[in-house]
């Protein structure tokens, strides 16, 4: 773990999704909603939203599956989507269809005063791994929730797991500097990588009935359009991205051209998949307050 306290990792997480990766995100939402598709396809019928629940999208982004919840939840029900960072609220706001029943709120889940015991649903797509404390995190979210509500998210398995995220990386760090070690708790892509660490979470948190499920997933870095749209993809998310900021621009052409050759190796047809793999979690708060 880095030597900064959980408050500072924090702090760090929100100034980076306010800085340079919330604008990076929003200028590749398309492409992002194709790529993730699989993700969101699996984690909506996990979740299996209701007409008429109350449904909190924690790290919403830009809202492309509180969206699908309203529509889901709607009439009588509604959807609250939580996310710190503006850029992405912002295209949140844009994209919003009228007459559905969706707000969003610029906020910090870990603090934000939820009205206490009233969502029946907590849902996440890959938002709630950059707490500086988790346990505070999910404890302070659990007190909106009422008794018998169910929390389902995704998040990512191990790196090596991820070959989508870890490939283009590889090919980068023989041109660019590795990041900085990353602690495995320390918040990031994979902080909730490990099982009993989420269990764990969970638990102090005061939920019960948590369940992992482990679900294999085909992501097409190309989105259907083919080579350099895969290599876009690469460069312009995840760790690859972290690790290409502030270069000089001849190291980050020589990063993406042997990214290009790599992913080139994967290419079929207009499209290159590669394996990924995800947690489907899933818990129950059984207690009051
Ligand atoms: C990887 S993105 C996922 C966005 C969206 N759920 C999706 O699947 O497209 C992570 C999101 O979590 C948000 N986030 C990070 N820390 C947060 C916090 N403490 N409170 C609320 N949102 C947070 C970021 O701003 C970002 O929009």
């Amino acid at each position: 773990m880095s030597p900064s306290s959980a408050d500072e990792r924090h702090a760090a997480e929100i100034a980076y999704w306010n800085g340079s990766a919330g604008e990076r995100w929003v200028s590749r939402q398309e492409s992002q909603d194709s790529l993730l598709a699989p993700a969101a396809q699996v984690l909506l019928a996990r979740a299996a939203a209701r007409c008429g629940e109350f449904v909190l999208d924690v790290g919403c982004g830009w809202g492309a599956l509180s969206v699908e919840l309203a529509r889901r939840v709607a009439p009588g029900g509604r959807v609250l989507g939580v996310d710190v960072s503006e850029p992405m609220l912002s295209r949140a706001r844009e994209l919003r269809p009228s007459g559905l029943p969706l707000d969003f709120v610029r906020a910090d889940a870990a603090a934000h005063p939820f009205e206490p015991g009233a969502a029946d649903l907590l849902f996440s797509r890959f938002g709630v791994m950059f707490f500086g404390d988790p346990v505070r995190a999910f404890a302070n979210m659990r007190r909106g929730l009422r008794r018998g509500a169910r929390v389902v998210f995704a998040c990512w398995r191990e790196p090596r797991e991820n070959p989508w995220l870890m490939l283009p990386l590889q090919e980068a760090y023989r041109h660019v500097p590795r990041l900085p070690e990353v602690g495995p708790e320390d918040p990031g892509a994979f902080s909730f990588a490990s099982e009993s660490r989420v269990r764990g979470i969970l638990e102090h948190a005061g939920f019960d009935a948590i369940g992992l499920e482990a679900v294999a997933l085909s992501l097409d870095l190309a989105t259907g359009r083919g080579l350099e749209n895969a290599v876009g993809t690469a460069v312009g998310i995840g760790p690859t991205s972290r690790a290409l900021e502030g270069q000089p621009d001849a190291l980050r052409s020589a990063a993406t051209a042997a990214i290009r050759e790599e992913l080139a190796r994967h290419l079929s047809g207009d499209r290159v998949p590669l394996p990924g793999s995800i947690w489907i979690v899933t818990a129950t708060n059984l207690r009051a307050g």
